[in-house]
Order: structure tokens, then C-alpha cells, then sequence
């Protein structure tokens, strides 16, 4: 009985440890002090014929330009909360499911929403906390009206959390006080129940499952002015923020948008790695993580590929840690100096792929700093313990579609990932799949429902296990006291028992 008690017992310490962890959020900014005012550089305003309106009851092309922000500290929106409306700005996130604001005031956060001036809020008594990778928040869940002045028209009654205890969340110099968790509600904290903002709008609006997103930060150096940054396409695909193709990968698992990858190139050159790797413990599309992270073995294969394909080979560690920055001399470009860099995606017809390719442009990434001679650039790339997150550095080469009702994600050259004249992205296929495995997704088991449901039962087994010890424990105890014979040493006691 001892043997397998004991293996049960370490099953469930393993499934009580088990959380969900949603990936890394915006990383702060590196560069404090007074920035130097960008002069804003309008995108090309795109003709209004090409604004596409199926169903005749969404205008997408309103939503052209609809985000604010860069990369380093998100791309936020504005949205009307409550009654009379409160005006903030939300962080868009497609690795969480959650929407919430602040909803008292916080140093980093220049308004919050009070609830109590709301005459449409409801509370909902329960209180939320979610984890992000890097952060996390504690909040009181209500409901409340909310709309989009550059969304889909109309009113719509939405969950929100007002969060009340933040750590690492808030960050200095941000400029959204909120954030719109666009994923599925299976990751949607407290539980699953929990409605996320863009499911109540296609139930509340009946506009189609799908959004879309064009993140335009390419080329424009960190902390930029984050003006007319990008778009959130809700409801569609709208034909001006995207040239050429649209190619599209299965999402895998509905949670994330889990994607499959299963190659890697960096100068034309396979990284060669075993294609799982690739996918540990997952690989992600997500708007609220600022680089393309990547597992430390692919990171590590990654870095010494860059370093022998680039021009440069006297570069310091500390670079590519992303601890310093490289400069050159105003007159200077660097991206000569490097590689491109390939992710393969899995295509909807799974004998095939497609991939996306970076220029140096996406991933040697201008930052301002105040030197007056120097231009400085950091790698766009770190590394990750939990997963293969493909963040902003990629997402700011491609329209990124979110096709909820076909389940698979789409992507297509951005009509804004332009760096003085050249075009940093490159998307080409169909490519053949025999040089990789036909999974490249290994399960985790306990990712799966079937396998919830055994650990849960496992776990109660053990409840019931202990229950059972416990009282067996107590009756002799009770017996040698009656006889007088105190025992007072648990630890004999179990001997006893035991031996
Ligand atoms: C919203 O509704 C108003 C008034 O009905 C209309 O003028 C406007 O074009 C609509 N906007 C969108 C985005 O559908
Ligand atoms: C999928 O790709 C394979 C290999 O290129 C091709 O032979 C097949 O016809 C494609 N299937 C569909 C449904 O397009």
C-alpha cells in the first residue's frame, strides 16, 4: 500500500503546482529621462474603395488606425466605460482573456475607473487575480457598458475586473490603464465562465467570429510617439492593411492562438533543431508580448546562427541578453550587417507550409537614447522557459487574422511594415513538409480535459486516502489512551503503523 500511495501523492503535488501562466507582457522601457519629441510620420492613408463591408452593418474602415502605442509599452485602444462613459485606454492582448482596468488610482496610471460614478455598473462580488509573465493584478469583477468611438458601433454589456493591487503591471510611461484580453475564455480568470469582451461583442452584435491586426512600429525607434500605431480590425479583414496573400495556420488548441511551428531559418540556413522543440511548451501568436521569444535551446541555436551568418563577429553576449545596446555612428545602418531569419508555420492543408521572414529591419530594433552621434538598436529576440511566443518584433511585420470560426490564423504582409522605402517582411509558400515531423506538437497531458478530469479524480482519491489514514491513525491512538499507554511522539506513531 505504501508504494503507491506515495506515487499518488506526488501526482498531485504535480497537478496542485500546475497554473496557468500567461506569457510575458509589455517589457518596460529601458530609456528614462525626456525623449526627444519624433516628428509623427502619417501612413499612407488608404483609399477608401478598398474598405471592405460584407455584411453591410460593420465599417471596418473606421477602424483603420484605431491603436496607439509601440511595441516596448503596447498597442492600446480607446474605449467608453460605464454611464455617463469614462474614457480609457485599453492594452490589446491576444495572450489573455481577461478585460480589466484600473479601477483605483496607481502612480502609473494617469485616470482609473471609478465604478461608483457608473450608474449602469453591476458588481459581481467576486474578486480575480491573473498572472501574466511578467505581472499580475488582483481586482473586483462587475459588469458594465461598454463602446468603442473607433469600433463597431453600439453599447455593449461587458465583463470587466476593476483591479484594485497591481504588481509589475502598471508600468512607468505607459499610456493605456486597462487591458482587452482577446483570447478564448478557456484561459479567462476566475473560471472559464467568465465571458471575454470580444465573445459578448459577436453575441451581443452578431458580427462575425474573426479580428484582425496591424501593429506598425517597424523601423520607429522605442519609446516612440506611438501615434495612429496600428489597427484592431473587429468583425473582419479589411483588404487596405495588407498586401498580397493571405496564408493561414491551424490554431491548434483553443486557450492561446497555439499555433504549430516547424522550422526555423536564419540566413536561408535550417536551424535543424527536432521541430518540438520548437513548440515547448507551446507556440503562441500573442499582441502583448513585445519580442519574438523563443525556447532557450532555440534561442541559443538561434544567437550562434545570427553570429556566424552576421558581418559582425565581435559582438558581446550582453547584446544579445538584451542587456546593452549597440550603437553606430548616425551615418551607419546596421542591418546590412545582418541575416533574415525564417519561421515555418504549418499550412490548413497540413502537407504543406508557409513561411514568414524577418528582415534585420523587424529584429535589430532602434531605440532612442540621448546620444546625440550614435544610432543604438537592441535585439528584438529573447529567450523563454515556458514557450515560443511570437510577440510584436514578428507582428509588426504582418496583418495578423484572428479566424475564430475557421480556427486558424492568418497572415499577410502589413501594408505598414516599411522601413525608409523597403518592405522588412516577406511571407512565401507553399513548401512541402517531409523534412519534418508529422506532429510537431507534444501534448502536455495534463493540458488535455480528459486528463484534468483524471488528476482531479486522482487528487481526490488522495483526499479520501488521507481521510482514511487520519481516522486510522486516530482510532488507535484513542485505543492506547484508554489503555493508558500515551503515545505522544507522532512520528513512532507512524512508525508503527507503518512497519
Ligand atoms: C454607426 O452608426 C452611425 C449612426 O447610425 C453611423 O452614422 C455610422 O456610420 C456607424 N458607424 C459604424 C462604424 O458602423
Ligand atoms: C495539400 O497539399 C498537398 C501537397 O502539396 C497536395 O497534393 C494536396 O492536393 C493539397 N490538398 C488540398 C486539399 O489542397
Amino acid at each position: 500500500m505504501k508504494i503507491p500511495f506515495l506515487s499518488l501523492l506526488v501526482l498531485c503535488a504535480a497537478c496542485a503546482s500546475s497554473k496557468f501562466i500567461v506569457p510575458l507582457k509589455v517589457s518596460p522601457s529601458e530609456i528614462t529621462g525626456t525623449l526627444p519629441v519624433a516628428s509623427a510620420t502619417p501612413k499612407d492613408t488608404p483609399g477608401l474603395l478598398l474598405a471592405s463591408d460584407p455584411g453591410g452593418t460593420i465599417n471596418f474602415f473606421s477602424m483603420v488606425d484605431n491603436l496607439e502605442g509601440d511595441s516596448g509599452r503596447g498597442y492600446y485602444m480607446e474605449l467608453l466605460i460605464g454611464t455617463p462613459p469614462q474614457k480609457m485606454n485599453i492594452l490589446v492582448d491576444t495572450g489573455s482573456s481577461n478585460f480589466a482596468v484600473a479601477g483605483s488610482p496607481n502612480p502609473d496610471v494617469k485616470t482609473f475607473y471609478d465604478s461608483k460614478l457608473s450608474t449602469s455598473y453591476q458588481h459581481l462580488n467576486t474578486e480575480v487575480t491573473v498572472r501574466y509573465t511578467q505581472g499580475s493584478w488582483t481586482g473586483l469583477l462587475g459588469k458594465d457598458v461598454v463602446s468603442m468611438p473607433k469600433g463597431v458601433n453600439g453599447t455593449f454589456l461587458i465583463n470587466i475586473a476593476s483591479i484594485l493591487q497591481s504588481d509589475n503591471f502598471f508600468l512607468p510611461n505607459i499610456n493605456w490603464q486597462g487591458i482587452l484580453g482577446l483570447a478564448y475564455s478557456t484561459l479567462s480568470k476566475p473560471s472559464s465562465s467568465v465571458e471575454p469582451f470580444f465573445d459578448s461583442l459577436v453575441q451581443q452584435r452578431n458580427i462575425p467570429d474573426i479580428f484582425s491586426m496591424q501593429m506598425c512600429g517597424a523601423g520607429q525607434p522605442t519609446p516612440g510617439n506611438g501615434i495612429n500605431a496600428g489597427s484592431l480590425v473587429l468583425g473582419g479583414i479589411e483588404p487596405s492593411l495588407y498586401k498580397g496573400d493571405i496564408w493561414y495556420t491551424p490554431i491548434t488548441e483553443e486557450w492561446y492562438y497555439q499555433v504549430e511551428v516547424l522550422k526555423f531559418e536564419v540566413g536561408g540556413q535550417n536551424l535543424n533543431l527536432d521541430c518540438t522543440v520548437y513548440n515547448s511548451d507551446k507556440a503562441i501568436v500573442d499582441s502583448g508580448t513585445t519580442l519574438l521569444r523563443l525556447p532557450d535551446k532555440v534561442f541559443n541555436a538561434m544567437v550562434d546562427a545570427i553570429v556566424q551568418t552576421s558581418l559582425i563577429q565581435n559582438f558581446n553576449a550582453e547584446f544579445w541578453a538584451g542587456l546593452q545596446l549597440a550603437c553606430w555612428d548616425k551615418t551607419q545602418q546596421p542591418w546590412n550587417y545582418f541575416p533574415d531569419i525564417s519561421i515555418y508555420l504549418r499550412d490548413t492543408n497540413t502537407s504543406q507550409s508557409f513561411r514568414l521572414t524577418l528582415k534585420p529591419q523587424l529584429y535589430i530594433q532602434s531605440v532612442l537614447t540621448l546620444q546625440e552621434s550614435l544610432n543604438c538598436f537592441r535585439f528584438g529576440i529573447s529567450h523563454s522557459a515556458s514557450a515560443l511566443v511570437i510577440g510584436a518584433t514578428v507582428m509588426e511585420g504582418f496583418y495578423v487574422i484572428f479566424d475564430r470560426t475557421e480556427k486558424r490564423v492568418g497572415f499577410a504582409v502589413s501594408s505598414c511594415a516599411e522601413v525608409s522605402g523597403i518592405t522588412v517582411s516577406e511571407i512565401a509558400g507553399p513548401f512541402g513538409t517531409s523534412d519534418v515531423s508529422s506532429n510537431c506538437i507534444v501534448r502536455n497531458p495534463l493540458r488535455e480535459p480528459i486528463m484534468w478530469i483524471i488528476s482531479y479524480s486522482l487528487m481526490s482519491l488522495c483526499g479520501i486516502i488521507l481521510l482514511v489514514l487520519v481516522i486510522l491513525l486516530l482510532i488507535p491512538n484513542r485505543h492506547r489512551r484508554d489503555d493508558m499507554e500515551t503515545v505522544n511522539d507522532e512520528s513512532s506513531l507512524v512508525q508503527h503503523r507503518w512497519k
